[in-house]
């Protein structure tokens, strides 16, 4: 969930800056500049009060579709797993699931949810540690993150972390994940399509479904995009 969605995981800010422009021997003029952005700041239980009170429905529906095509499938990691609202349906089924975070509030309660292993590390970025796992899950799961938080271009790095035969269970905002390119802050044009990805990286698309993920602060149902993918 995002920024446009619901201040699940933000606080909308509004900041005023009040400064002069205008060279030496021209009469300077005063600007008022209003600049709104997001900050992030919720802890683990704020999140899941506000989660609950947006019917976050996503990890339900993500779970649902991915479980059928896990038959002998054990090892999962959950990329930006939050406090572990997806990964933890899979744990209640038996799965093993790692989680990757870039707050450690969240690692802490996904931690306490039952993950077997919680890094903290943005998923851009990756570190060491998560560099040493590449090869070592059946099963990537993402729920809420790809699309509004992350570009696609990024989930490259943490399918390394997935072995030759694996399945991917994604679930992002519609609209955001099914744009081929979305620029960057600086300018950059990013890959943004999930499915031009996955397939790029050796995937077959094996369900794709268009349902809520969640309600908007106004209440109106908010489009997501779930997609399942396996390698052989
Ligand atoms: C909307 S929450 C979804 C959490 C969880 N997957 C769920 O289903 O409830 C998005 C999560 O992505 C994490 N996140 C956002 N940007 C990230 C990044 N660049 N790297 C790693 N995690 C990130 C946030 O900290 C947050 O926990």
């Amino acid at each position: 969930m995002g920024p446009r969605c619901g201040l699940l995981t933000q606080v909308w800010y509004l900041k005023v800056w009040d400064f002069e422009i205008g060279s030496a021997g021209f009469k300077k003029q005063r600007v008022l500049a209003i600049v709104m952005g997001t900050c992030e700041w919720l802890d683990a239980p704020t999140y899941e009060k506000a989660a609950e009170k947006l019917v976050w429905q996503a990890p339900q529906v993500l779970f649902m579709n991915t479980l059928p095509h896990l038959e002998g499938y054990e090892r999962i990691i959950d990329v930006g797993c939050g406090s572990g609202l997806s990964g933890g349906l899979f744990i209640d089924a038996g799965f093993v699931v790692d989680g990757i975070d870039k707050h450690a509030h969240m690692i802490d309660a996904a931690l306490d949810r039952g993950y077997g292993r919680g890094f903290v590390t943005k998923v851009e970025t990756g570190n060491a540690r998560i560099v040493s796992l590449a090869g070592t899950y059946d099963c990537l799961i993402s729920c809420g993150m790809f699309g509004d938080y992350v570009y696609v271009s990024a989930l490259r790095s943490v399918l390394e972390l997935l072995k030759q035969r694996a399945v991917v269970g994604i679930a992002g905002r519609a609209h955001d994940l099914a744009k081929r390119f979305r620029r960057s802050s600086n300018g950059n044009r990013q890959l943004q399509n999930l499915e031009d990805e996955l397939e790029h990286n050796g995937f077959t698309i094996l369900e794709h479904e268009i349902g809520v993920g969640h309600h908007s602060a106004r209440g109106f149902p908010v489009p997501y995009v779930y997609v399942v993918a396996g390698r052989e």
